[in-house]
């Protein structure tokens, strides 16, 4: 059974084929980053208008490698939501066009069950990250959602059966990498740059604060980048504290919250099964974190390949094969909704 998946949630067109759910025959991703770099962030009105140019050449792209036809799908699963509404109408149109003038049934996926389901992907293993453990996980289990627009705890029970543990309560925390690369000037998006940096600075030379929010899994980001903000307004900052130092100090305060609060998870639903999912995921300092947890034996972790955890649209044919197998299609009524609980 062979789905194609459309991801125009945010700034990057994708599309893929995944035979069963599971087999990715080809995952292509058109980045905008280029676009949106000299503004700092992304301008919606130019994202949607990329999606325009792209869409047909990315989906045509994904049939040509996976070698097949429209005529050899199952079904078109496109991401509905949450997302920015004008990128989100371009994928939703254009399936739903597909759809109709091919007579292939339609799947409409939230963005956040694609993360879920990222971790039913069967990849090659990681050269960098392997994948702790293999094959998908059994429910239940808690996934751990680190994107530019949400950061959130969700117990899962099965396909369908979500249970919101917490959820940020202002900032992302990829917005808190893309908002405090902005302020120290290195561009969008922030978390690959401040990653990189990172890499050569002293996680404990500058101490930024951590909202643990005692008594609570809901997560908060925009006090650590006032900090930040702060940090480097204050003249008098000495020898230490340089552009790496800043970078590793902030991304530790970041990964210490995301570490601790999925640990508070995992005793209170007694639930050892967790899944790391988003594009700051990608991390690899969060994702050293997780498997330094998973090998103390204090959870068991799944972690996708890098490319499984920025946003695609293998996630969305993967979560699209559920619903299929449930019978839920959609019509031609469908429309995109930017705010869209899971
Ligand atoms: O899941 P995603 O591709 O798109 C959304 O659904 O939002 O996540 C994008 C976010 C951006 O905020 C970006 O800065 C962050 O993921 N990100 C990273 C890294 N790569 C991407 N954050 C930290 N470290 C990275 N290596
Ligand atoms: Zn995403």
């Amino acid at each position: 059974m062979l789905i194609l998946g459309i991801d125009t949630s945010c700034d990057d067109t994708s599309a893929s084929v995944v035979g069963k759910g599971k087999e990715i025959l080809s995952n292509i991703v058109s980045t905008q980053e280029g676009i949106h770099k000299k503004y700092g962030g992304i301008v919606p009105e130019l994202a949607s208008r990329r999606h325009i140019e792209m869409i047909w050449p990315v989906v045509s792209e994904a049939l040509l490698e996976a070698q097949i036809t429209l005529a050899d799908l199952s079904a078109i699963a496109v991401c509905h939501g949450p997302g920015l509404i004008g990128s989100l109408l371009v994928g939703c149109s254009f399936a739903k066009a597909v759809s109709y003038a091919d007579r292939i049934p339609l799947v409409a996926v939230n963005h956040l069950e694609g993360h879920i389901f990222s971790c039913f992907l069967e990849s090659h293993v990681d050269e960098e990250y392997p994948l702790i453990s293999q094959g998908p996980p059994e429910f239940p289990f808690l996934s751990l959602i680190v994107s530019g627009g949400h950061t959130s705890l969700y117990h899962v029970c099965g396909f369908g059966n979500y249970k919101e543990l917490g959820r940020t309560r202002d900032d992302a925390a990829g917005e808190a990498f893309d908002k405090v690369s902005k302020l120290l000037g290195l561009g969008y998006p922030g978390g690959p740059v401040i990653e990189s940096l990172a890499q050569h600075g002293d996680p404990e030379a500058v101490e930024f604060p951590r909202a643990y929010l005692p008594d609570s899994l809901d997560f908060s980001f925009s006090g650590l980048k006032t900090a930040v903000a702060n940090y480097l307004r204050n003249d008098d900052r000495g020898e230490r504290g340089g552009l790496s130092d800043i970078c590793a100090g902030f991304q530790k305060a970041v990964a210490d919250v995301l570490v601790r609060k999925t640990e508070w998870a995992v005793r209170k639903e007694r639930v050892k099964r967790v899944v790391l999912a988003g594009g700051v995921a990608s991390n690899g300092a969060l994702r050293d974190r997780f498997l330094s947890l998973a090998g103390e034996g204090k959870l068991e972790a799944w972690i996708p390949p890098r490319s499984l955890c920025t946003d695609n649209a293998a996630m969305i044919a993967s979560a699209g094969y559920q619903h299929f197998q449930a019978g839920k299609t959609v019509g031609m009524d469908l429309n995109p909704e930017a705010y869209l609980p899971l």
